[in-house]
This record gives C-alpha cells, structure tokens and sequence, in this order.
C-alpha cells in the first residue's frame, strides 16, 4: 500500500495548498491513507478544531501534532472527542490526547505513531523508549506501523530512524520546516527522511514574516511572529509498503513551490 504524508501544514497558505494539491496528489498516486502534520495550521502556532475539519475535509485522515500541539487553548476541548487526531505520545504522563491511533486503509489496519524528539526541545519522556513501547503493542495488531517524529535535530532524527529500522515501516521527520533530500529506505525496510518539510509560505522564514525574524536576528528584541502572505509550496512523501511484511519498498520526496513544478 502507499502512504502520504504531507509535513507541517502552515497557517492558512499552507490550509490552501491542501486544498488545492491534495486532490492533485492523490488522483497522481492513489495512496491508501493519507497523514498530515497539523501543528502549525492555525495560524502558525497549534490547531482548531474548525482547522481539524477543515484539514479532514480536504482529504486528511489522521493528523499529527508536535510541540504547538496545545497552542490554541480549545485544543483541549476536542483532542480526545475526534478521530484520528494525534499529539506526541511521549508527552508527560496525564496529558491529553493520545500519541497513537489505529486506521484501516485498503481493508488492513495501519498504526500511525507521533513522537517528539527533546535535543534543543523541552525535556519530555524519552522519545526512543517511548517508541519501543508503542511498535511493541502495534506489533500485536499491524506490521504497517508509520512513525512522525517531530524535532529539531537531524542527528536525533538520523538516529530515531537506525533505531527503528525494521521496525517501523516509515520514520519520517518533521518539525524544522526545510525538507532534506536524504530519502532512503533503511537496511531492514524502514522508509526514512530527516524532515519531510512544510506546506505553506515560501517566501517567509519558516513560514513567518521575514523582516520580523531578521529584526530578531539584529536586535534580539522580542518581536511578533506573523505566517507570510503570498507564495505557498508544499512538501510531502509517499511511501510503498509491503501490507504483509510491513517493510517499505519505496520512498518519493514531493516539493512543489515556484522553483519545483508538480506534474499530474
Ligand atoms: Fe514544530
């Protein structure tokens, strides 16, 4: 079967590229199951449960989350009351939500998994001994078991994919927004890329107004972090993975932006 995953979707540039690619992507790959990462879509910083059904509606079937998970305060109100809709399972015990969730695609059940990694992040649970725990439980249910690992470090990332490799099906990273062209599949079968990176702005700085962060950069005076108007792209991966063993065959980096044209 193949999974999309599209990287972290931002504000409302990258809400409209979902719109508008999204079908696009899945009529050109016809994947079975179609996973994004939500933690920037309102407005940059955490998700509405309006933006929820907004990213649903538009083709999304699970979303995952990262450090902006509680942002928006209502977030609290509907984590637990909608399908499908993840946040780092390695959060501090007794907080909301759950880091995994179980969805059937193409008739076979599929275990998505969000983790968040602490090198230059907060000092949550162990990310590593988190996963073990979970892919030991998916284990028991599915060997298609997909993994977003949301975090700053390309070496935590690199390292999060050894660790799993023949494990998960996919590692996939997210969270610092500039896709990496390492896409590989791992020794023992496991899809892997440092960071799928993000879906909205092109032209800003991570997807925020650029004078602000250049004004942070000379000045280091506080300043407000605005998503920027204009251009938008959209990154993405898909992935072929073997619905019996689990084990990855295939992985195919996506960028569409100005200076990368999409192809139907
Ligand atoms: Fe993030």
């Amino acid at each position: 079967m193949k999974l999309l995953f599209v990287g972290d979707v931002v504000g409302s540039p990258g809400r409209d590229m979902i719109k508008e690619y999204l079908p696009k992507l899945k009529k050109k790959f016809r994947p079975s199951l179609t996973i994004v990462n939500g933690e920037n879509a309102a407005h940059g910083k955490g998700l509405t449960q309006k933006i929820y059904h907004e990213l649903i509606q538009a083709g999304a079937q699970v979303i995952t989350m990262g450090n902006h998970t509680w942002d928006k305060r209502e977030i609290f109100e509907f984590i637990e009351e909608v399908p499908h809709l993840i946040r780092p399972a390695n959060f501090p015990e007794g907080t909301p939500g759950e880091g995994i969730t179980y969805i059937k695609a193409d008739g076979k059940e599929v275990a998505v998994i969000n983790l968040q990694g602490r090198t230059f992040l907060a000092p949550i649970d162990c990310p590593f001994k988190k996963a073990d725990e979970l892919i030991e439980e998916a284990r028991k249910r599915t060997p298609i078991i997909f993994v977003d690992f949301h975090a700053e470090a390309t070496s935590e990332k690199q390292a999060m994919g050894w660790y799993l490799d023949g494990k998960a099906s996919a590692v996939v990273g997210t969270h610092t927004h500039v896709q990496t062209a390492d896409e590989r599949i791992l020794d023992h079968g496991t899809a892997f890329i440092t960071d799928v990176g993000m879906t909205g702005p092109y032209d800003g700085i991570l997807g925020v107004e650029r004078e602000a962060v250049i004004k942070r950069f000379l000045t280091n005076l506080p300043v407000r972090f605005e998503v920027t108007e204009g251009k938008a792209q959209l990154s993405a991966i898909v992935v072929d993975i073997n619905d019996k063993t689990g084990k990855a065959s295939k992985i195919e980096r996506i960028l569409i932006n100005d200076d990368h044209m999409f192809f139907e």
